[in-house]
């Protein structure tokens, strides 16, 4: 069963640049992008650095150190759909901001490229 928690004020998350959140004992990056939201585990797949160091453009969440590039929508890498980080799902009512957590794994989890 999903699961509702609360991560950030609406406010908090802009255009462009996302926001690092700490839910769930995960660190997951939030973005705001053309309107939409998404929330991407906060660690990229090259190295494992964060990707709320980075931005968000033309759909996809892109790794500030050395530029690899994952979607927003699924979280797969660019270069080999193979690879993944985990999204999860996210939704904003009444001026907040929430991700939801299941009994089931993220998509992508486990994935390597
Ligand atoms: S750590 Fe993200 S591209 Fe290298």
């Amino acid at each position: 069963m999903m699961e509702w928690r609360q991560v950030a004020q609406s406010r908090e998350v802009r255009e462009k640049l996302p926001k690092k959140v700490y839910c769930n004992g995960e660190q997951i990056a939030v973005y705001r992008h053309q309107g939409r939201l998404y929330a991407l585990l906060d660690r990229c797949l090259h190295q494992g650095a964060p990707l709320s160091d980075g931005y968000a453009e033309n759909n996809y969440a892109v790794c500030s150190y050395h530029g690899w590039r994952f979607a927003l929508e699924d979280g797969h890498f660019q270069n080999n759909p193979a690879g993944r980080i985990p999204v999860y799902p996210v939704k904003e009512e009444n001026g907040l901001i929430y991700i939801g957590f299941g009994s089931e794994l993220p998509a992508g989890a486990g994935s390597d490229v």
